[in-house]
């Protein structure tokens, strides 16, 4: 019988804590929810800094893999920040420093999970096994466009996606490993809120619950095939035109200062 392992991070968080509850109800299915602050939940939980290598290797390490046919990361961590000091309003093409706080927490995070459990993975098919890995992160809507108020973020999201997509396309992996990236707008989470506290109801209306990531997602998750792949998903904004919104820098700070309450 097929069964499956899924490691969610950021289990805590809105979108990490949605997964885990969709993963609790399936079928053949062990769920590990790995957070940094307690929590409480049925799912075999890891409480683990991800941003400490060693105690995160130590912790994938203690995971059994053995016996599962397919193991799911799922990785629900990536801190986001507003830039204030880009003040420009047209196209900057001086590259700016980047935030090392904002990469860690998208990249590192990650890393320091996926690099232990490839290992481990590389031993179970030493031994013969073909268990399969799907590795599944999480980027803006936004990070085509290169906005520059967010570059650091921006940076951390496409040093992730060609980490999972080199790691799908290897040769080396004979098809075992599988990577989805699920680009999202703006999610109704408590970061979000906290951090756009004058967004107002009506902007809000159009934030996307993370209940609608998991089940758009998911079709795309569990299909062996493409090994890459990127899907949107995002709340349609009647007459909302991206090209012409993500091109306009003033429009988009004056609507995130205030949003924020700051300016
Ligand atoms: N919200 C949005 O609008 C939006 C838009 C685009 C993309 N995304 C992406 O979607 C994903 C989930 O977003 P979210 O808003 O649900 O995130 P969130 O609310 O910030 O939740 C993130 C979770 O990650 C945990 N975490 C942070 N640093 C950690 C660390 N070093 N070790 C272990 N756990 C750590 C936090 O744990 P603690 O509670 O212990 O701090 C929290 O439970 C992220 O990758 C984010 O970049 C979000």
């Amino acid at each position: 019988m097929n069964s499956r392992l899924v490691i969610i991070t950021g289990a805590n968080g809105a979108v990490g804590n949605c997964f885990v509850k969709h993963f609790l109800q399936e079928k053949h299915t062990d769920c590990v929810a790995v957070s940094r602050s307690p929590m409480v939940t049925k799912a075999l939980h890891c409480q683990v800094d991800l941003l400490d290598s060693k105690a995160t290797e130590e912790a994938i390490n203690q995971l059994e893999l053995t016996g599962f046919s397919d193991v799911v990361v799922i990785h629900g961590v990536g801190k986001f920040k507003y830039e204030h000091a880009y003040r420009g309003t047209s196209l900057d093409h001086s590259q700016p420093s980047i935030d090392q706080e904002v990469f860690r927490s998208n990249y590192h995070t990650f890393v320091n999970v996926v690099k232990p459990l490839v290992q481990k993975l590389n031993r179970e098919h030493q031994r013969g096994y073909q268990t399969r890995l799907a590795l599944c992160g999480f980027g803006s809507i936004t990070d085509k466009y290169k906005i520059p108020f967010w570059h650091s973020y921006t940076y951390a999201k496409d040093s992730l996606r060609d980490y999972i997509k080199d790691l799908a396309n290897s040769q080396k992996w004979r098809g075992l490993i599988r990577g989805r990236f699920i680009n999202v707008s703006t999610t109704d989470t408590g970061n979000e809120n906290k951090l756009r506290p004058n967004a107002t109801t009506q902007e809000k209306k159009y934030w996307l619950k993370p209940e609608k990531i998991v089940k758009q997602s998911i079709g795309f998750l569990e299909r062996f095939t493409p090994l890459w792949q990127e899907i949107d998903i995002y709340e349609p904004l009647p007459g909302f035109d991206p090209q012409a919104y993500y091109r306009n820098y003033k429009t988009i700070r004056s609507k995130w200062e205030r949003q924020m309450g700051v300016g």
